[in-house]
């Protein structure tokens, strides 16, 4: 049975959905599923927003999921207000939430994944070496749990669509993988569960990455060719506002591999520190 909490349904199994997804098929409706890991926030209902767009019945997970945190990663900290987060839903017209325990999702015995090869392993990747692994196994799980027409994820977190959209093309998954515009706040920072973790200072020091990657974009229209400066003055810039530059790469948007000139569609990806948040930001080059 279908709970209700502040305000909207709730599905705690597979089944439940399944039930669910049939009666919305039923009715003619095309599903769109945005899978989120809850503290959810202005940038995910522009998700919600973007799913509405492609279908008339949309459903948000809701799964801190395990099996993408390192062990000296944020698992036990990670914000989880689920109650706030049902009525966010709620507000936001999301015709329902599946919020699957670890022990539905991952069941005693559980031993399979889906692992998506050299996308994953740069960026992020290379810090988080069992992170991708975990995002694309929680997804494939979700997406045949939901057998959605299609699922947005947002492109702040550019190296996880670019593996999801592969996974999905390379395994005949129907589900369409959609990206959706960064959200960002009124001075630019982009919005993340994680923004919590920041102080005071440092988040009035964090809107130095979208400062610095808008200033680099404008840099490379305007003509400079060479990757290597511009990655340095991104480094220097937000190290110099106090950020611990995990890494900064301009690379080609579909492989991700880094580009030796500047002379065709490229992405700037970033990850830095600012206290114990690790923030991600990303921005066209050259579109
Ligand atoms: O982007 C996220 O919030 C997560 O990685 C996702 C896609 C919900 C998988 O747990």
């Amino acid at each position: 049975m279908l709970e209700n909490v502040a305000g909207a349904q709730v599905a705690r199994t597979p089944e439940e959905v399944r039930a669910w997804v049939r009666e919305a098929r039923q009715n003619g409706k095309r599903i769109a599923l945005v899978p989120t890991m809850g503290a959810l926030h202005a940038g995910h209902i522009t998700l919600v927003d973007a799913a509405r767009q492609h279908a008339e019945a949309v459903l948000v997970s809701i799964f801190v999921n395990p099996m993408q945190f390192g062990p000296k990663e944020d698992f036990s900290a990670y914000p989880r207000p689920f109650e706030n987060d049902c009525s966010r839903c709620a507000e936001a017209g999301v015709d329902l939430i599946y919020a699957p325990t670890p022990a539905t999702m991952y069941p005693e015995g559980y031993q399979s994944h889906v692992e998506v090869e050299r996308l994953t392993q740069g960026l992020c990747g290379a810090a988080r070496p069992t992170h991708f692994r975990g995002v694309t196994t929680v997804v494939m799980k979700l997406l045949n749990i939901a057998q959605a027409d299609v699922a947005v994820f947002g492109e702040k977190d550019y190296q996880q669509l670019q593996a999801l959209k592969r996974m999905a093309l390379d395994l005949d998954h129907p589900t369409q993988i959609l990206g959706a515009p960064i959200a960002r706040e009124s001075d630019g920072l982009a919005m993340s569960s994680r923004n919590v973790y920041l102080t005071a200072d440092e988040r009035a020091a964090a809107p130095v990455i979208v400062r610095s990657l808008r200033a680099a974009q404008a840099q490379v229209q305007a003509g400079e060719r060479d990757p290597k400066l511009v990655v340095a003055q991104l480094v220097a810039a937000m190290t110099a506002a106090g950020g611990r530059v995990d890494y900064t790469e301009i690379v080609d948007p579909e492989t991700l591999q880094p580009v030796a000139t500047l002379d065709r569609p490229t992405r700037a990806i970033v990850a830095t520190w600012f206290g114990r948040a690790r923030l991600l930001d990303n921005m066209d080059l050259l579109p």
